[in-house]
């Protein structure tokens, strides 16, 4: 093994999101979000489970937070609910929504970590949605004033924000697929959805700069690297269809280059137009002070004109984890690689990179997530490369501290470094953390 040594002041630490850690649903005045009605439904979440305890975080987040300190995190990345100080979206503050967040982020500076706050990771406001969600363009307006909220209340501590998490998925399935809320499959809220989250961006932006507040604001995007399946013409143009779908759809507005050809006139032919407004591209391609990276796997691309987008995923040939997608080490390296060149070396936070893996504890009681360790190696061993290699990574926060609620799957995948017995509501570091807290005291890693 070789020892890779990261730069000095590179940051580590972990991200979580407050619907899949809170819990405290319906305490201290939260309103209720789309996921809270969505979870609440017979047969959308696997084995009816819901976020209502979660890791019980409300309550426990001092607890959560000596955790994380114990473990050496540098930062950590959650996510404020904004049900939970906007109960119905815009209008009345609740107070104590608000406090909670005060809390947590003194805390985190009390032991020394930086705080990274997501204004929107997938729990919008029913009463929004009951608006017509991101359909309506009013929505957007509704995510600056909380937005600005926001900064004013924790604006004199937090320095680093970010707009949105993952649009591509909240919008897609969401909007187009029907897995998660508001359960809709339609071009035409897909379209429609896709346009106001970009703009409920720029409006988010627009706002921090005219506040003058200090610190930096970017946007976290869900990103997959695409790989042609073989070096036929065919299989490389399907891939750049692959990125144009997933990836610069949701870059290409925030640099200034709007949205790909290819995503428009699919959605034109499908007689969904994206509602767009003199002076809205303007709005969405303000700079943004970093580029938020998530990414877990890779796909192989090939050419297929079946569902109209002209590629699919190709068989996999590595192997697959839980979530079903494949084991790919490289592709972290590979994709910052991708997206460094691709928007002229942005500053770049991985916000989210993790691993799938439910090892249960043994029967001493440790829990040993081998699969996790080595393939955390392999994606850092790949930043490491794409960083040598000129990409301005200053960041890596692992999904996740600790196993919470995985959307529609429920509690049934695991992604934490420490074990959460929900039961118990005991945390139990694993093997993992072990291995993340050693590289964080060396700033490196044995790969
Ligand atoms: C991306 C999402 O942002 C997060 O909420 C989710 O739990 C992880 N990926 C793992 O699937």
């Amino acid at each position: 093994m070789t020892f890779l040594q990261f730069p000095e002041g590179f940051q580590w630490g972990a991200a979580t999101a407050s619907y899949q850690i809170e819990g405290a649903f319906d305490e201290d005045d939260r309103g209720l979000s789309i996921w809270d009605t969505f979870a609440h439904q017979p047969g959308r979440v696997q084995n009816g489970e819901t976020g209502d305890v979660a890791c019980d975080h409300y309550h426990r987040y001092k607890d959560d937070v000596e955790l994380m300190a114990s473990l050496g995190l540098q930062t950590y990345r959650f996510s404020s609910s904004w049900a939970r100080v906007l109960p119905f979206g815009s209008g009345a503050v609740n107070e104590k929504g608000v406090a909670f967040y005060s809390r947590l982020v003194d805390e985190l500076l009390e032991h020394g970590i930086q705080p990274a706050v997501t204004l929107f990771h997938w729990d919008l406001p029913q009463a929004l949605q009951d608006l017509g969600g991101w359909m309506n363009r009013d929505t957007a307006e509704r995510f600056a004033e909380y937005a600005a909220l926001m900064y004013e209340r924790l604006g004199d501590r937090v320095t680093r924000w970010i707009t949105l998490n993952e649009p591509l998925v909240f919008v897609e399935f969401g909007h187009r697929a029907g897995g998660m809320p508001p359960g809709l499959r339609s071009h035409d809220a897909t379209a429609k959805a896709i346009h106001h989250a970009m703009l409920a961006h720029g409006r988010a932006v627009q706002v921090f700069r005219q506040g003058g507040y200090q610190g930096e604001i970017g946007i976290t995007n869900a990103n997959t690297s695409y790989e042609p399946a073989d070096d036929s013409p065919e299989a490389l143009s399907a891939t750049e269809l692959a990125r144009d779908f997933g990836t610069r759809v949701y870059h290409g507005p925030v640099y200034g280059r709007g949205y790909p050809a290819s995503v428009l006139k699919y959605y034109a032919e499908r007689g969904a137009g994206f509602p767009i407004q003199a002076g809205d591209m303007e709005l969405i391609a303000q700079p943004t002070d970093f580029l938020g990276v998530n990414l877990y796997s890779r796909a192989r691309i090939e050419p297929d004109d079946g569902r109209g987008v002209g590629y699919r995923n190709a068989r996999p040939t590595l192997p697959l984890l839980p979530m079903g997608y494949e084991a790919a080490p490289d592709s972290l390296g590979d994709f910052v690689r991708w997206v460094s060149k691709e928007y002229d070396r942005p500053k770049i936070y991985i916000t989210e990179n993790g691993v799938c893996d439910n090892t249960e504890p043994g029967p001493d009681g440790t829990i040993d997530d081998h699969v996790r360790v080595e393939l955390l190696r392999g994606f850092l061993a790949g930043l490491h490369g794409a960083m040598q290699d000129g990409a301005d990574v200053r960041a890596y926060y692992q999904w996740s501290l600790m196993d919470n609620f995985e959307w529609a799957f429920g509690y049934s995948k695991r992604f934490g470094m420490v074990y959460t017995d929900f039961a118990t509501q005991a945390r139990i570091p694993k093997r993992s953390a072990a291995f993340f807290s050693d590289l964080i005291a060396r700033n490196g890693v044995d790969a």
